[in-house]
């Protein structure tokens, strides 16, 4: 042996020896140890047969046991027990904490049930704890906080409860999954107590019942974060903005809370977000400016919140996103073209239930990869733009409840790809196309109340009628039978004969005269027939489910008196609940036996199903039956609001119900927003202008939020009837117009019902808002007027005749009396000027109410839209 080769074999002998000495000695002890700790531990289990049979084969080394990893550093010790999705059930046993090598326990999408236990903390060498989608209970254990190798740790979908554990001892932690759980925050300490996590990139801690505020210290956790996830809890106050640190974050989840104020301008900073989703909490103010930074977005949700202003123009250069969801807010001004420009919108583009207005640029057909898009319930006006045919991927277009106007432009033969299109609502004419018979994939079509007219196509989806809606447009006809449009053959055929007359005028002039008398005896035949089968209004709209007589008496617990909640002229009103409706519900029930009941539900149906606005009451169903007797029995099922009518708002003791609040100045601006918002709808919205003629504070409900709905359809006309044969029935009913305060001069006078006579009652209702006094206060003793009576105060004795709650606050009251109480008395005055022409429309009205939410929002954002706060 050379001396060379024995200085390397020294060297070898020597590398051999360190390894051996630097790691822990297995002992065949311990080898023993792991055997029966793996044992113990599948003692409390049970799993389906053949997961577990390898840990009972007496011939099998339990490193090969199904599941079951060693160590390579120590053979035969376990490092890592992966058992997720077996389908095993049981508890996870104490013993297992006899495994000191063991660096990864996966346990997840088992059922393991039963409490996390505490000795789970000794497993020092812990990295990977994933016991996601089974069903523990209990707290975490504080224990684990020793187990300070852990990085990452599952816990998503159990029934765990309790407080969440400062964590912030376990430095190595990169990602902590607590979803979906009943975990709770006591301050949210735990959050400052995560700055400790430097390397922390997932924090999900959504679907529990966290509440309480977001605390600054947020901004503290790791500047490496990615996934913030926060959702569905029940988390209330301001978004910090210290929120703004959080340089890494790509995911922000903080939808289904109930957040206020607005979204601070900060999250500007966080440049690399993907998915900003804030939708359905209470957050108000602008949309700030500075979410244009955002430029990797993809998702943006913000839908269902009291967002005002416009939308940013600085979206334009957020030029990744496929979903922007904004419905369901209060944005008031136009929808910048620069939004048509977005060319990689894809899933939705969704901007339904605003008060946008303004029209549609042709810029649209650059949405070439969008496949919903919803601008429904909004104030756009215009044409169609033809280049919307461009979008062909589009399988969804909701355009209903605006303003547009023109035809369906022809290029919309395109897309041939659509499923659902709804253009009700409008102000469209011309015909139907008849390429929309051929769109094989369409199965909803509505075009109701528009202006259409001519044939209605036959072909297609035009020979179901259950899924096209047409109704409410008076020039259609058909040419097969379709419910509600009138056969147009004889139109056709008169057309026909038309050509032919030219030819037979040159020849036989008698003729002439038999065919026009024939023609004109048809004629009156076909108006005959009409008259003698008269259009009565059809209640039973195809969505309503027909209820009966007995689910009603068992939803209002036989008409007990607890469920009493108001009665009227015609009609009882119960609350109660229906089995085939999850909320409480409202339930009109007409006094048949009175004189006029029968016509006011008459009235009511037709009227309730020619409207449809988010300030007017919603209808459940109907119910039009016998009673247990036989008798006649009919009944409306409305939404029920929870905070009642604004009366017992207004004026609280004569209602016995001295707890409620007063009013605080922004819920009465919204207030009467709302009112003049659905008075607007009414009068020059509709199909048919429609007037209420009993608008009065107990015919104005609020909901949880405070939203007001206009209720109480019982006297509503339309203003020129559209189906003829229904004029008997008005002229019949009692000459009811309105309530005593509440009714303009003019009607006193017999004149006819005009839309300006709801302007009146309008006005009167937003002085009794201001001042607190009701038309018919005692202090009037018959001698002077609401009106008179604010009128002679305006403008400098104004503070005397308001409602003294609304100056409580000194530092505001300045303030608040420029901003809101002068403009909107005087909105108030002149809509109850005598003379109708002195007053405004209610178009002009809403405007007007409208800018002074606004500007005086915009003057003092955060006192004015705490509304939320002032109410709960
Ligand atoms: C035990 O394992 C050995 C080796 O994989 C196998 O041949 C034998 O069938 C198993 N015995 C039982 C009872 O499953
Ligand atoms: C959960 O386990 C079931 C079978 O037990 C399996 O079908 C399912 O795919 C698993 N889910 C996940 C998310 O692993
Ligand atoms: C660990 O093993 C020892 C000796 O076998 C035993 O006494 C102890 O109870 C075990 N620990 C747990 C937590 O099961
Ligand atoms: C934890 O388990 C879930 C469900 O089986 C799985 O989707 C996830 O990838 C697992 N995570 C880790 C880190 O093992
Ligand atoms: C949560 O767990 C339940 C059963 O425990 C399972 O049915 C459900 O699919 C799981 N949900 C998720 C999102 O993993
Ligand atoms: C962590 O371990 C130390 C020493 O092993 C022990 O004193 C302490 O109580 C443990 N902490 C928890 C929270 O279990
Ligand atoms: C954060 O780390 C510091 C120092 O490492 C330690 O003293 C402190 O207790 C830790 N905080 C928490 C909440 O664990
Ligand atoms: C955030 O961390 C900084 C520096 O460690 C500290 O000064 C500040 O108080 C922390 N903020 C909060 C809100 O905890
Ligand atoms: C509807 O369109 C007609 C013309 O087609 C127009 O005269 C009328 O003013 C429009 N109505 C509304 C409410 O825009
Ligand atoms: C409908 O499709 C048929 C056959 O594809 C075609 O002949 C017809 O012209 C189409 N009609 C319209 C209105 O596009």
């Amino acid at each position: 042996m050379s001396y060379l080769g024995v200085l390397s074999s020294g060297i070898v002998w020597l590398s051999l020896s360190t390894i051996f000495i630097s790691i822990p000695l297995a002992t065949s002890d311990d080898h023993e140890n792991d055997r029966q700790t793996l044992l113990c531990f599948k003692s409390q289990l049970s799993g389906p047969t053949g997961v577990l049979d390898s840990w009972s084969n007496a011939s099998l080394e339990f490193c090969s046991w199904h599941g079951v990893i060693c160590s390579t550093q120590s053979p035969r010790r376990v490092a890592s027990i992966d058992l997720a999705s077996e389908g095993i059930s049981g508890f996870i046993s104490p013993c297992i904490a006899n495994l000191t090598f063991l660096t990864r326990l996966q346990l997840s999408n088992n059922s393991f049930h039963g409490s996390i236990p505490s000795e789970l903390g000794l497993l020092s060498q812990l990295n990977t704890l994933n016991l996601s989608t089974n069903a523990l209970e209990g707290f975490i254990p504080p224990t684990l906080l020793n187990a300070s190798h852990l990085s990452l740790l599952y816990m998503r979908n159990n029934s765990l409860t309790g407080l969440i554990p400062f964590f912030g001892s376990l430095k190595n932690l990169k990602e902590l999954m607590l979803s979906y759980n009943k975990l709770e925050a006591a301050d949210w300490s735990f959050i400052s107590s995560l700055s400790n996590c430097s390397k922390m990139t997932k924090l999900l801690i959504d679907g529990n019942n966290l509440n309480g505020k977001l605390p600054h210290s947020i901004g503290n956790l790791s500047s490496s974060l990615k996934w913030l996830w926060i959702r569905d809890n029940k988390i209330s106050g301001n978004i910090p903005p210290e929120i703004g640190n959080l340089k890494s974050l790509e995911m922000l989840y903080m939808d289904y809370n109930l957040l206020t104020g607005d979204i601070p301008p900060a999250i500007g900073n966080l440049h690399n977000l993907v998915v900003l989703a804030v939708a359905q909490n209470k957050l108000s103010g602008q949309i700030p400016d500075t979410i244009g930074n955002l430029i990797k977005l993809t998702d943006l949700k913000l839908d269902r919140n009291y967002f005002s202003g416009g939308i940013p123009v600085t979206l334009e250069h957020c030029t990744q996103l496929e979903i922007l969801n904004l419905a369901h807010n209060s944005l008031d001004r136009r929808i910048p073209n620069q939004i048509f420009k977005i060319s990689s919108f894809s899933q939705e583009l969704d901007l339904s239930h605003n008060y946008l207005y303004g029209g549609i640029p042709e810029e649209v057909g650059n949405l070439i990869n969008l496949k919903k898009l919803s601008i429904s319930d909004n104030r756009l006006s215009g044409n169609i733009p033809s280049t919307l045919s461009q979008c062909v991927v589009l399988e969804s277009l909701e355009m209903q409840s605006n303003l547009f106007a023109g035809s369906i432009p022809n290029s919309f033969e395109n897309l041939a790809g659509i499923q659902k299109l709804d253009i009700s609502r409008n102000n469209m004419s011309g015909k139907i196309p008849d390429f929309l018979g051929n769109f094989s994939l369409l199965y909803d079509l509505n075009l109701s109340f528009n202006n259409f007219d001519g044939e209605v196509p036959a072909d297609g989806i035009f020979r179901n009628a259950s899924v096209v809606s047409m109704e409410g447009n008076n020039g259609l006809c058909a040419r097969t039978l379709i419910e509600g449009i009138p056969l147009c053959s004889t139109q056709v055929h008169r057309k026909r004969r038309h050509k032919s007359l030219v030819l037979v005028l040159v020849i036989v002039i008698p003729i002439i005269s038999i065919a026009i008398i024939c023609l004109s005896f048809a004629v009156f035949l076909w108006r005959k027939r009409i008259q003698v089968k008269p259009n009565l209004p059809q209640c039973n709209e195809h969505k309503l489910k027909n209820i009966t007589y007995g689910d009603i008496a068992k939803a209002t617990n036989m008409f007990s008196s607890d469920n009493l909640i108001g009665s009227g002229s015609f009609a009882m009103v119960y609350k109660g609940n229906l089995e085939l409706q999850e909320d409480e519900v409202a339930i009109k029930i007409f006094n048949l036996g009175t004189y006029g009941a029968h016509n006011s539900f008459i009235a009511e149906c037709e009227t309730l199903r020619n409207v449809r606005h988010r300030n007017l009451v919603k209808i459940v169903t109907l119910c039009s039956s016998v009673d247990a007797t036989g008798a006649d029995f009919k009944a409306l099922v409305f939404q029920y609001m929870r905070n009642g009518n604004l009366d017992t708002w207004l004026h609280p003791k004569d209602h016995e119900l001295s707890q409620r609040k007063a009013l605080t100045i922004c819920q009465r601006v919204n207030i009467t927003l709302d009112v003049a918002f659905a008075l607007d709808y009414l009068h020059n919205q509709c199909a048919t202008p429609l007037i209420h003629c009993d608008l009065k504070p107990s015919n104005i409900l609020l909901d949880l939020d405070m939203v007001a709905y206009v209720n109480d359809f019982g006297l509503a006309r339309f203003k020129c009837n559209r189906l003829t044969a229904n004029q008997d029935t008005s002229t019949s009913l009692p000459c009811l117009k309105g309530s005593i305060g509440y009714i303009p001069p003019e009607y006193g006078m017999s004149k006819d019902i005009s839309t300006k006579g709801d302007v009146y009652s309008f006005g009167i209702l937003l002085l009794e808002i201001i001042t607190g006094r009701s038309p018919t206060d005692e202090i009037f003793n018959g001698s002077t007027t609401l009106h008179e009576f604010v009128d002679r105060a305006f403008p400098n004795n104004i503070s005397k005749v308001i409602d003294p709650t609304l100056l409580q606050d000194d530092l505001e009251a300045t303030d608040v009396m420029e901003n809101y109480i002068i403009p909107l008395i005087k909105i108030g005055l002149s809509c109850s000027m005598p003379l109708p022409k002195e007053r405004p429309e209610m178009g002009q009205v809403s405007t007007m109410i409208l800018e002074i939410k606004n500007s005086a929002s915009h003057r003092h954002v955060r006192s004015s839209y705490d509304l939320a706060d002032s109410i709960s």
